[in-house]
This record gives C-alpha cells, sequence and structure tokens, in this order.
C-alpha cells in the first residue's frame, strides 16, 4: 500500500514546473508528493512557492526547505496535489480523514489544476462508506451531534488521545456514519446551511484529474468536459 501511495505521490510532481504556486496536501499519500517536491527543490533547483493545507504539511514542507507562502497573499494556485478519502465515477469525494479539510478546501478553491492522489481502494461506485467529517464550532457542538442523531446520520465526535480532536482552525469533527451517500449535492446543500457547521468533507466535483496507483500501475482519470 505505502509504495503505490508513493508511486502516485510521485507521478503527481510531474505537474509541478518552474515558477509555479503549488498546494501542498494533507495525509499520507500526499506526503508523498510533497516529499518529491522538496527533493526537487533541493536537487534539482525547483523553484516554486507552497501553501500548505495542515500544520503537519507545513512542518514537513518547512524541514524539506520548500519556500511556502501564505494563502492570503496569492489570488490563485497553480496546481495543488492533496489525498482523498473516497472518490466516485462522478468526481465527487469524501476528504478528512486526516481532519484538515478545512484548510484543504480553503485552498482547492481557488486552485486552477486540482490533482487527488490515491490508491486505487478510494475509487468506488457510491460514497459514504467511509465516515463523512464534518467541522464544526464548539459552541453548540452536541446540539448539533443530537441533531444529526435524529436525522439518522450515526453521527460521533472524533477523538484522539482519549479527548475531542482538535482541528488546526480549533474546531471539532463530527464523522456520519452514513453508510452510504445517494446524493452527495443534495447532502452538501443541506450541510452548507447546517449552522454550526463550519465546513465538511464532500468535495463534489471539485476535482480535475485523479492520479489511482493499482496493482497494474498509474492510470490518471480526467474529468470529463462538461
Ligand atoms: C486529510 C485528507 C487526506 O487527504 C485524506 O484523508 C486521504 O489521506 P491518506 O492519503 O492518508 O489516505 O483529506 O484531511
Amino acid at each position: 500500500m505505502e509504495a503505490l501511495k508513493k508511486q502516485a505521490g510521485i507521478k503527481a510532481a510531474e505537474y509541478v514546473k518552474d515558477g509555479m504556486t503549488i498546494g501542498l496536501g494533507t495525509g499520507s499519500t500526499a506526503y508523498y508528493f510533497v516529499e518529491e517536491i522538496g527533493r526537487r527543490v533541493n536537487e534539482e533547483g525547483l523553484k516554486v512557492l507552497g501553501v500548505t493545507t495542515s500544520s503537519r504539511t507545513t512542518a514537513q514542507a518547512e524541514g524539506l526547505g520548500i519556500p511556502l507562502t501564505s494563502i492570503d497573499k496569492i489570488d490563485r494556485i497553480d496546481v495543488t496535489v492533496d489525498g482523498a478519502d473516497e472518490v466516485d465515477p462522478a468526481f465527487n469525494g469524501i476528504k478528512g480523514g486526516g481532519g484538515a479539510l478545512l484548510m484543504e478546501k480553503v485552498v482547492a478553491v481557488p486552485t486552477d489544476h486540482y490533482i487527488w492522489v490515491v490508491d486505487e481502494s478510494k475509487l468506488v461506485d457510491t460514497l459514504g462508506a467511509f465516515k463523512l467529517p464534518v467541522e464544526v464550532v464548539q459552541y453548540g457542538a452536541e446540539k448539533l451531534l443530537r441533531h444529526f442523531a435524529q436525522k439518522g446520520y450515526n453521527p460521533a465526535f472524533r477523538e484522539a488521545d482519549g479527548q475531542r480532536y482538535l482541528t488546526d482552525m480549533g474546531n471539532f469533527i463530527i464523522d456520519l456514519d452514513l453508510k452510504k451517500i445517494p446524493d452527495p449535492i443534495a447532502l452538501a446543500a443541506e450541510l452548507d446551511t447546517t449552522v454550526g457547521v463550519v465546513e465538511h468533507g464532500l468535495f463534489n466535483d471539485m476535482v480535475d484529474t485523479v492520479i489511482s496507483a493499482g496493482k497494474d500501475g498509474i492510470t490518471i482519470l480526467e474529468k470529463k468536459e462538461k
């Protein structure tokens, strides 16, 4: 599995050219992309400016000497490479398994070429086997949990080390165990208008290219023009 993630991450780095501003994703697959960018910066003199999607990726990029800038200082990002937890055939996806969904979406939106790197197990027919992360403000979070429970969404606060997990932005995550999400567009619209929800892990129709690594090699899936 690790070898597949590495293949996908290194392949994605081929999309990065000199002079680009690039979004650096979070997670165990995006990790290899960031490593490869670090290698090219140090060994080949690649000139890029990175925008990170989590404190973890910031620490990794700084350790590798990748020059970084703030999302607030740039208008557009040329290429962002990130991981994903599930991707369906319509290029809707779930992200946030690593808890960085809010920063990841903020970086994805102004990106010209948005790429996901996955191993083939992430390609699914219908989203929802992976629990959908929903980032919520702390104030009223238990009330929101009850609201999701009443809707039958099987919610649970994410925990780490016996405590409620805190995102880089200081919010909680409620994971929804939905099993199947037949209409991700409708669910995203509902969550977008639920007060107390800061962001959710449905990234519908945002990704342009999915680089999938499997036992038979790399497959590159491109979004179909509408
Ligand atoms: C972090 C994410 C990750 O990109 C996603 O969870 C995939 O991670 P991995 O490559 O480790 O499976 O969204 O918030």
